[in-house]
C-alpha cells in the first residue's frame, strides 16, 4: 500500500498553493472574460475533443491542466454568451462551490450537514413566504428542476391518488395535463412514473406559446371520459423555447375546480418573485401546490441547485412514503432536518450555502437586480431586431429569453429556415459569440437568452451586424431557391 501517495493527494501545502494559483487564474479569466476578449467558445468536434483528452500528457501540471480545460470549456462570462438558461455564476459562490466540494457534507442526515440543513431550512422558508405562502409552506434543494419536477409528481401523486400508489401500484390510468410547450422533463417525469402516452395530456398553445386555458375543460372532460384519473397539471414559468409564461391565475382556478394539484415549473423565471417590476407576471404562483426554482438560471449560482417548495408544508414529507412522518399538527415533532427522507438524493451537495451566502451578503437586492435587469435586457434585443429590416421576432418577449430570425426577400419559408440553421452553425465556429436555436411551429429561429449582466447593447448590436454578415456571404456563395 503506497500511503506516501494518499499523503501527496491529501497534501494540504499542495492544495494551498494549488488553490492560490487556481483563483488567481480564475480571476484573471474572469476579468477578460468580462471585457469580451477572447472567444466565448472554441468549438471543437465531440471527436476532436475526446483525442485531445486521450493524448492528454500524464502527470500534467495542475496549472496547465485547469489553462486547458478553461480554453476547452465555453466561457458563460464573455458577455457575448447569450445561448442556453445557464447562469455566469457568481463569484462569491464559487467559493462556497469550493466550500461544498472539500467539505462534502452530503446533509442525507443532520449530522452529515449541520449547517448546511439549517440554511436549507431558512432558505426555503425565505422562498416561500416570497412566493406569497404562509407559514406552513416547506421546501428543500434538490439537484436540478428536472429532478424537481420529478419529485414535485410524485408528491402530487402520492397526496392525491387514493389508493395509495407508493405501497400498491397503480390500480387505473392516471394523467397529467400540461401544455405542448413545456420543457420535456416534465414529459419525461411522467413516463417515468408508468404513465405513458395516454397520461400525458397535452394542452395546446395559443399564439403566444402559452398554456390556451380556454382548451383545458373539453381536454379534461376527454381524459375522464377515456376513464383517465387527471390529477395534476403543470404550468411553466416561463416554458424554455420562448420564454413566455402560462396564464398561472387560470390554471389554478382550473386545478380548483377539479381538484387537481397545481405544480409550476419556474425553473427559469421563478427568481422574478424578487423583482419587483416583473413579480406580477407571476401571478397566481402563491395558489400552486408546489413550485420549482432554479439557483443556477436566474438566480446566478453554479449548477445544480434547485428549490421545490411546497404550499402545504406536510406534503413535502409524502413524496416517498404514504403516511407523512409529520403532519405539521403542534403536538408532533417535525423532522425536517433529515433531509433524505424528502428528497429523491441520499448525499448532495452543499447546496443551500450558496443561497444563504447570497442572502447574507446582498439580501434579497441581489435577486431582485439580476432578474430584473435581465429581463429589460431582453426587451432592449427585441427592440434592435425589430429596427433591423432583415430580421424578425417570432413574439414580443417576456422575460430574457428572445426568439428571432433573418428574412431576405425571396428565400422560401425552407430556404429561409436552411439559411437561419446555417447563420447559427457558422456562428459558433467563429466563436465569439454564443446563441442557440429553436423550431416553433415549423419554422427555424435563433435564440438567445441574455443571462449575463455585463452584456450590453453595444454587444447586442455587434451580434445582429455579424449574423447580417454571414447571411450575405451565405446568399451570395449559394443558389438558395428564389421564389
Ligand atoms: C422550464 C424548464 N424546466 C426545467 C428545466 C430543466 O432544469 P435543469 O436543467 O435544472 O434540470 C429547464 C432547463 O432549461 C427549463 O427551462
Amino acid at each position: 500500500m503506497d500511503l506516501t501517495l494518499l499523503d501527496k493527494i491529501y497534501d494540504p501545502e499542495q492544495f494551498r498553493e494549488q488553490g492560490h494559483q487556481l483563483v488567481d487564474l480564475l480571476a484573471n479569466h474572469l476579468t477578460a472574460a468580462q471585457q469580451a476578449s477572447g472567444k466565448t467558445i472554441d468549438y471543437k468536434t465531440p471527436e476532436i475533443e475526446k483525442k485531445f483528452w486521450e493524448q492528454y500528457p500524464k502527470n500534467q501540471d495542475f496549472q496547465t491542466l485547469a489553462k486547458d480545460i478553461m480554453e476547452r470549456s465555453i466561457h458563460i462570462h464573455n458577455p457575448k454568451y447569450m445561448g442556453h438558461q445557464v447562469a455566469p455564476a457568481n463569484p462569491l459562490n464559487a467559493l462556497t462551490a469550493l466550500l461544498s466540494g472539500l467539505f462534502n457534507n452530503g446533509s442525507a442526515v443532520y449530522e452529515m450537514g449541520m449547517s448546511n440543513t439549517a440554511m436549507e431550512y431558512l432558505v426555503t422558508e425565505q422562498l416561500c413566504l416570497q412566493l406569497g405562502y404562509d407559514k406552513d409552506a416547506r421546501g428543500y434543494f434538490t439537484s436540478g428542476g428536472t429532478l424537481a419536477n420529478l419529485t414535485a409528481l410524485l408528491a402530487a401523486r402520492s397526496v392525491q391518488v387514493s389508493s395509495g400508489v407508493w405501497e400498491h401500484g397503480h390500480d387505473k390510468p392516471l394523467a397529467i395535463m400540461v401544455s405542448e410547450e413545456a420543457h420535456y422533463c416534465v414529459d419525461r417525469a411522467a413516463r417515468i412514473m408508468g404513465l405513458g402516452d395516454q397520461g400525458i395530456i397535452k394542452v395546446p398553445a395559443t399564439n403566444k406559446y402559452i398554456m390556451d386555458t380556454n382548451a383545458l375543460e373539453a381536454a379534461y372532460k376527454e381524459a375522464s371520459a377515456k376513464g383517465l384519473e387527471v390529477f395534476a397539471i403543470v404550468g411553466s414559468a416561463p416554458s424554455t423555447a420562448t420564454g413566455m409564461i402560462d396564464p398561472l391565475d387560470k390554471i389554478a382556478a382550473f386545478a380548483a375546480q377539479h381538484k387537481l394539484w397545481f405544480h409550476v415549473d419556474a425553473a427559469h423565471g421563478g427568481a422574478a418573485i424578487y423583482s419587483k417590476k416583473y413579480g406580477k407576471d407571476l401571478r397566481g404562483i402563491a395558489m400552486a401546490d408546489s413550485v420549482a426554482i432554479d439557483g443556477h438560471k436566474m438566480m446566478m449560482m453554479p449548477s445544480l441547485t434547485t428549490a421545490l417548495l411546497f404550499k402545504n408544508g406536510a406534503h413535502s414529507y409524502k413524496t416517498f412514503s404514504q403516511k407523512a412522518d409529520y403532519l405539521l399538527s403542534h403536538s408532533e415533532h417535525e423532522d425536517w432536518y433529515n433531509m433524505a427522507k424528502r428528497t429523491f438524493e441520499c448525499t448532495k451537495n452543499m447546496m443551500s450555502i450558496h443561497w444563504y451566502t447570497l442572502l447574507n451578503q446582498y439580501g434579497t437586492s441581489g435577486f431582485d437586480a439580476f432578474v430584473t435587469h435581465l429581463y429589460d435586457m431582453g426587451k432592449v434585443f427585441a427592440n434592435l431586431v425589430s429596427e433591423r429590416p432583415n430580421f424578425e421576432l417570432a413574439l414580443a418577449p417576456q422575460t430574457n429569453i428572445v426568439c428571432f430570425r433573418y428574412v431576405a426577400n425571396g428565400l422560401d419559408s425552407l430556404a429561409l429556415n436552411s439559411l437561419n440553421e446555417h447563420l447559427r452553425t457558422a456562428l459558433v465556429a467563429r466563436g465569439d459569440f454564443y446563441i442557440v436555436q429553436t423550431k416553433l411551429r415549423g419554422t427555424h429561429y435563433l435564440r438567445v437568452t441574455i443571462m449575463n449582466p455585463k452584456t450590453t447593447e453595444d454587444h447586442m448590436k455587434s451580434l445582429l451586424i455579424e449574423l447580417e454578415t454571414l447571411a450575405l456571404t451565405h446568399i451570395k456563395s449559394t443558389t438558395v431557391p428564389l421564389v
